[in-house]
């Protein structure tokens, strides 16, 4: 499989998103990742939905979205509607993560969980062959900028491991402080889609930056 790269919104400059959607359409990058945050499951508060219906109407590729939100059930048929094709929660906001599971699919996504970073893979053991994607948070999740936990190289293999034992297809998505200086060593333990955000936006030359990430990864 093509290794993905979806840049993180949440680094853009919101004064000038439609610009920062422009150049993620005109770069080699795969996906749009868009971190929903609800000052309750997380410390922050990021966006809703009137900005990701405007995201929507520009962007043309997939839209990654990442629910750091607690009872995530209550918008699942409003992500669809904005056209998600992967939603995400956090399997630590989930007391029925099976039937959320279901009711993302049903609704026509891909269902992707996010571990955080004290939560382990073998958690999803029962259920990764119902997963599209797992998000391993690399950071904890909340703000972007943090430093990379270095433990994910192990949670990746690990849940790699996992995934071949079960027959699975899910994919695996890693997610905080993800930059050059990690990006090849998470594909080699087993990783299939980097998100960054403050690395691409952050940097003088976000299209070059995009160019040479799926470079290493290649
Ligand atoms: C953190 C978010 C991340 C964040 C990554 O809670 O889930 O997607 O935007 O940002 P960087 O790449 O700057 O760590
Ligand atoms: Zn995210």
């Amino acid at each position: 499989m093509i290794k993905k790269i979806a840049p993180s919104l949440l680094a853009a400059d919101f004064a000038n998103l439609q610009r920062d959607i422009e150049m993620v359409n005109q770069s080699e990058a795969d996906w749009f990742h868009l971190d929903i945050m609800d000052g309750v499951f997380v410390p922050n508060i990021s966006f809703g939905m009137p900005v990701v219906k405007a995201i929507s109407n520009h962007a043309k590729k997939i839209l990654d979205v990442h629910l750091m939100i607690v009872d995530p059930d209550r918008y699942i048929q409003t992500f669809a509607e904005l056209c998600a094709s992967f939603l995400t929660v956090h399997y630590e906001a989930c007391n029925h993560l099976h039937r959320t599971v279901q009711a993302i699919k049903s609704s026509g996504m891909q269902a992707g969980v996010a571990l955080n970073p004290h939560t382990s893979v073998q958690l999803l053991e029962s259920i990764i062959q119902e997963i599209d994607l797992v998000c391993v948070m690399s950071v904890n999740p909340g703000f972007g900028g943090q430093s990379f936990i270095e433990n994910t190289y192990q949670k990746v293999a690990d849940l790699r491991e996992l995934i071949e034992k079960k027959n699975a297809t899910t994919l695996i998505e890693i997610d905080g402080g993800v930059s050059s200086a990690n990006a090849r060593k998470l594909i080699t333990a087993g990783a299939d889609v980097l998100v960054a955000g403050s690395f691409v936006f952050g940097s003088d030359d976000p299209i070059t930056t995009i160019q040479n990430l799926k470079k290493e990864i290649a």
